[in-house]
């Protein structure tokens, strides 16, 4: 059996004070959102909680589905660059970056420059990669892209929806359990319509022809479940909440998910494990659910 854990939108707290040149347009006002509101809710000692959690739990690979940073300052990328080394090796942890890790052009080359290694396949690719582990294959999107003010839509583009037709119609033969992790999801509420993944229905139209096991996203900061249209059978989308999200904030509770992965094609078996936060404070199991995939 495989275990595979993932995480999302940590949203590192605290963000380091900004200088005032790197203070204007969407970051000034990401940093006046992260004042009034968000830094009630992203909390370090949260997000340590979880991390010590998934490390209690037995798992074979972590994959992590991007938001590491606020606002994209440059010092934001090497705080983010030794929480990851904190939380494990390249080798062991999968990462795909989220709308704030690209939030503005003048850093969006940090997250390559930083995090590189981390989002990287078995042959050294770039978006989008393969990671082979075991018997699951994971395959890293990229939908994180700078945005205008007030936008948090993501886009993969012809280019990288070009290769995972390659890749998941050559790793379906090969009998892998393929994972997608992304950060945006492929389906989105109309109330996130200025938050959504804008070729959604080209991936979704890939995904259909070609087929994966298991979509993985964040994004949301809400534990969610959608099935989408695959070859065969429907596919689930998963996401989770923020890593780092108060019990006591506004939004969903911290947590996480693990998936065991056992079987073969045909006949894979993957049963989802919530855990995060419960009412009493402390991390628990949430749920568990057996997947037909
Ligand atoms: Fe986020």
């Amino acid at each position: 059996m495989f275990v595979l854990a993932h995480l999302s939108d940590p949203h590192l707290a605290p963000l380091p004070m900004p200088r005032l040149d790197e203070l204007h347009g969407k970051r000034a006002l990401g940093y006046l959102n992260w004042i009034r509101k968000r830094r009630a809710i992203h909390r370090a000692d949260i997000l340590e909680s979880i991390v010590r959690d998934v490390a209690a739990q037995k798992h074979d690979h972590l994959a992590v589905t991007g938001d590491l940073v606020n606002i994209a300052l440059a010092t934001e990328f090497k705080s983010a660059r030794a929480w990851l080394e904190h939380v494990g090796a390249p080798d062991h942890v999968t990462l795909v970056p989220g709308n704030h890790d690209l939030y503005v052009r003048q850093t969006a080359e940090q997250p390559q420059r930083e995090w590189g290694a981390y989002m990287r396949g078995d042959e050294l690719e770039s978006f989008p990669f393969v990671r082979r582990r075991g018997n699951v294959a994971l395959i890293g999107l990229s939908s994180a892209l700078p945005t205008a003010p007030f936008l948090a839509t993501g886009r993969l583009g012809a280019d990288q929806l070009a290769r995972p037709e390659e890749v998941l119609a050559a790793l379906g033969p090969d009998g892998l359990f393929r994972v997608v992790p992304i950060h945006h999801p492929p389906v989105s509420k109309l109330s996130r319509y200025l938050k959504r993944l804008t070729d959604s229905a080209a991936l979704r139209a890939v995904l259909r022809k070609h087929g994966a096991e298991l979509i993985i996203h964040g994004h949301d900061h809400t534990r969610s479940r959608v099935w989408i249209d695959g070859p065969g059978a429907l596919m689930p989308a998963m996401g989770v909440p923020s890593a780092s999200a108060s019990p006591a904030g506004s939004d969903e509770p911290a947590g996480y998910s693990l998936f065991e992965i056992d079987g073969a094609p045909g006949a894979w078996r993957c049963t989802a494990i919530a855990r995060g936060f419960s009412n009493g404070g402390t991390i628990t199991e949430l749920s568990r659910d057996v997947l037909t995939v």
